[in-house]
């Protein structure tokens, strides 16, 4: 299952437009896409930068994943996501090895990827996402 890429990095913070401002200013990157995704109560702005994508993250919940997560860390990055080719198998790897998984089948991400979460606590820390670009 070995990824073809760092498909993106997720950070989360708690203004989006100003993020974007910051990203667009800053980096000079362009802003290409923003989406709301209900299922991670989060609204999501992308930049390309290279094969790599940046996710910047706004919760759109006070309940919801970002917003906790921000609460408990403040800002900053709150994932990686790897590019696999096939994301059923390589889930099942991850799992014949030990890792736990927050997602047992793959679920609808931002930009029509299927994804998968991978626990933290048995990836050293780091919140890993799985990703391919069959629709789900
Ligand atoms: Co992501």
């Amino acid at each position: 299952m070995a990824p073809t890429h760092i498909e993106h990095i997720g950070i989360a913070v708690r203004n989006l437009d100003e993020a974007i401002t910051l990203y667009e200013s800053a980096y000079g990157l362009k802003c290409y896409r923003v989406e709301e995704v209900k299922d991670q109560k989060a609204k999501t702005a992308f930049f390309r930068v290279g094969a790599t994508k940046i996710e910047l993250l706004e919760s759109t919940d006070p309940e919801g994943p970002i917003a906790k997560f921000i609460e408990k860390r403040g800002e900053g990055i709150h994932h990686i996501a790897f590019a696999v080719a096939d994301l059923p198998p390589a889930l099942q790897q991850a799992k014949s090895t030990g890792i736990r998984l927050i997602d047992e089948e793959p679920r609808q991400g931002a930009e029509g990827l299927r994804i998968a979460f991978l626990h933290p606590k048995s990836t050293h820390g780091v919140l890993t996402e799985l990703c391919d670009h069959a629709k789900g």
